[in-house]
């Protein structure tokens, strides 16, 4: 039997890795960092197949290794699956989890939210064209500071905690961590104080809300439910978000004739950009994780054990050249089919897509609206330190042309 395929823990080569383990069929073993063993699923069809599987769930005590106590603090996927949300939950009870906030995550009440979006972006803007000497790292100047001020604006994270809570949610990401226990237990700390300041005065936010949430039954959100819910939340709402529109706009910055093209056409294309950056490009390049609550019989004739984890491989789908042609590794904001599974599918389908979605509209089309001569500057684009999170360090750029 072929060996596992070790990933590397800081995601230097997210899609060579990709190509390799393509090569070795719809889904193949891999070891994670800290020496995790579990399946890459990287075929497009077989993944949406397995994300839709009964035997399939994300509830770690279907994982013969969290069974046997081997995930401990200190690793990097403790604060992935030792948390009691949606995102590890399965049945009624992911039901009833995702149930709760559903409701504001709706496509009508996130149009809503586009006049806010578009003050956040012109302000960042303004301070970038006050740059003294005409360049900017577009990444801590745009792509991060935008949506992390949407998700605090929406759950009330006072001012003064973003900074601290950006770093922690960036450490969550980064597997190639040593201090994962340290991280987590501050983080739990500070939505802790972030609910007891709700609690105490409650206010027009989504923290507050579901604080005062109830179920049918009328019993409320267990205190670890209330505080994984809003770290997985705000996590998943904003690292996401902030590789989307560092990648989109590298994208075209780097595809110089499909730019001016997105200009040329007008507001249309944008959509065209987002939904093409999602399947090259995707924001979160492996998922972790899922389990085999039975054994499951791969049309290849492999099986997945029960007990088994199992990793959807989204940049490896996004990319596969049985659905998308021999020039799948090209952007292409032209292709027919993007279809791509960059925000999940199936019961645990991405809740903020329609927010991550009005964030990259406003944020690409007012950024390239301000500088339309904007062009990648001077330094390496080196990729974030991890195999979960796909996007760049930093963005140099140059606002008036290079
Ligand atoms: C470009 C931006 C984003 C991408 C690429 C993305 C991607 C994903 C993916 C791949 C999943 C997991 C699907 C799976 O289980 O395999 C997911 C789940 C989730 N996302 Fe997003 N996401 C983005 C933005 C957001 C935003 C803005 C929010 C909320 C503010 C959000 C909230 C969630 C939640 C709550 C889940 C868990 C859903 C569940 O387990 O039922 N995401 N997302």
């Amino acid at each position: 039997m072929e060996q596992p395929l070790a990933l590397d823990p800081a995601g230097r080569d997210i899609h060579g890795e990709s190509a390799l383990l393509r090569e070795r069929g719809p889904a193949t073993r891999v070891v994670l960092p800290g020496d995790i063993a579990a399946w890459a699923v990287t075929g497009h069809a077989l993944l949406k197949t397995l994300l839709t599987d009964d035997r399939v769930n994300k509830d770690p005590k279907n994982w013969g290794v969290w069974q046997r106590g081997e995930i401990t603090p200190d690793m990097w996927i403790y604060t992935w699956v030792a948390v009691n949300n949606m995102f590890t939950a399965a049945g009624s009870d992911h039901r009833r989890l995702r149930k709760l906030i559903t409701p504001a995550f709706t496509g009508r009440r996130i149009e809503a939210l586009r006049p806010t979006i578009q003050k956040i972006a012109d302000g960042l803007l303004d301070d970038m064209a006050a740059s003294s000497d005409g360049t900017a790292d577009l990444r801590s100047a745009y792509a991060h500071p935008l949506p992390m001020q949407v998700i605090c604006h929406l759950f009330g994270l006072p001012e003064k905690l973003q900074p601290r809570m950006a770093l922690l949610v960036e450490r969550v990401f980064d597997t190639t961590i040593e201090d994962a226990a340290s991280n987590f237990a501050e983080l739990q700390q500070m939505l802790g104080d972030l609910i007891a300041l709700k609690r105490a005065e409650p206010a027009d936010d989504m923290t507050s809300v579901l604080i005062a949430t109830r179920d049918d039954d009328g019993t409320r959100l267990s205190e670890a439910e209330l505080t994984d819910t809003l770290l997985l939340i705000i996590s998943a709402g904003f690292e996401t978000t902030v590789n989307l529109i560092g990648n989109a706009t590298r994208a075209l910055l780097e595809h110089p004739d499909q730019r001016k093209q997105v200009t040329a056409d007008g507001a249309g294309r944008w959509g065209d950009v987002i939904e093409e950056t999602l399947r090259w490009e995707p924001s979160v390049a492996h998922l972790p994780m899922r389990y085999a609550v039975e054994d499951i019989e791969l049309p290849d004739g492999q099986v997945i054990p029960k007990g088994d984890a199992i990793l959807a491989a989204y940049a490896a789908a996004g990319r596969e050249p049985a659905l998308h042609g021999d020039d799948a590794d090209a952007f292409d904001i032209d292709r027919a089919k993007k279809e791509h599974l960059a925000f999940g599918y199936g019961v645990h389908f991405c809740v903020g897509a329609p927010l991550a979605r009005l964030e990259a509209d406003v944020a690409l089309t007012a950024l390239f609206a301000r500088f339309p001569e904007l062009a990648l500057g001077d330094g390496e684009l080196t990729p974030v330190e991890s195999f979960i999170s796909n996007g760049s360090q930093r963005i140099p750029v140059a606002l008036n042309g290079a």
